[in-house]
């Protein structure tokens, strides 16, 4: 997990994936299932990719009741992804609540997917978390509250720009999980992200993994700017 790379396959379904796939052909990769493709395509995505040999983050940023974020976690642990997420916004209660339900999924003998919770989406400005959300702290102290209560809750990380990582690491530990969107690189268009970082400054400040959407799938030579990325990522431009 530590040191990857995560392309978030934001595509409307299989055959886009397949598509953007196909210069990848014999490379194992992290990649990331979100909404859109999830909700269109089912358990079946996840088979096809899992058949290929790649690592997954299954993203779906689970937030309801204990009881049925409990229940839901136990029916995804048996697609034995690597990554699942939900937002800690939905408490200390109901995260213990979706580690139970991926704990009494996993198959004996399987490893259990480990569990992040969102603090506060990198689309998220303090401004709007203030006006908003009416939580009247800085967003980093918003964020560090949020990652304190997932480890209490005893998940494995969170999901925070690269801005949080350093204060969350020394707070809470290096093996306590940063995985990153809002990654770009300087030439980049930054979109509707917010708390935007490079991935050089992503390396330096100690983030477990980046997360990378359209820079790459969006690009018009995926191969070679996921190429690039790995590069910037593990600092060999330098
Ligand atoms: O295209 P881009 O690089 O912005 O994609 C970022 C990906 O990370 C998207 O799939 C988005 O849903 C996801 N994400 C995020 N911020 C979070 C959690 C997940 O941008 N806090």
């Amino acid at each position: 997990m530590n040191n990857s790379l995560i392309i978030a396959l934001d595509f409307a379904d299989g055959a886009e994936v397949s598509r953007f796939l196909q210069p990848f052909s014999g490379k194992q990769l992290f990649v990331k299932v979100g909404m859109e493709l999830f909700y269109q395509e089912g358990p079946s995505i996840i088979h096809m990719l899992k058949e290929q040999g790649h690592q997954i983050f299954l993203d779906l940023k689970l937030h309801d009741i204990p009881n049925t974020v409990k229940s839901a976690m136990k029916g995804l642990a048996r697609l034995e992804c690597d990554l699942v997420n939900v937002h800690a916004a939905g408490g200390k209660e109901m995260m213990e609540a979706a580690l139970e339900g991926l704990e009494v999924g996993t198959a004996a003998g399987r490893n259990r997917p480990k569990c992040i919770a969102v603090t506060q989406l990198t689309s998220t400005s303090e401004e709007q978390m203030n006006k908003e959300q009416l939580i009247p702290v800085t967003l980093n102290e918003s964020v560090l509250h949020y990652a304190s209560l997932t480890k209490a809750a005893g998940l494995d990380g969170v999901v925070c720009s690269a801005w949080e990582a350093h204060a969350i690491r020394e707070q809470l530990g290096s093996d306590f999980l940063t995985v990153t969107p809002g990654i770009r690189m300087e030439t980049d268009l930054v979109g509707d992200q917010k708390r935007v970082a490079t991935p050089t400054f992503a390396r330096i400040t100690g983030v477990s993994a980046i997360v990378v959407g359209r820079s790459i799938t969006r690009s018009a030579d995926p191969l070679k700017s996921y190429n690039d990325w790995m590069k910037a990522w593990r600092g060999e431009h330098q």
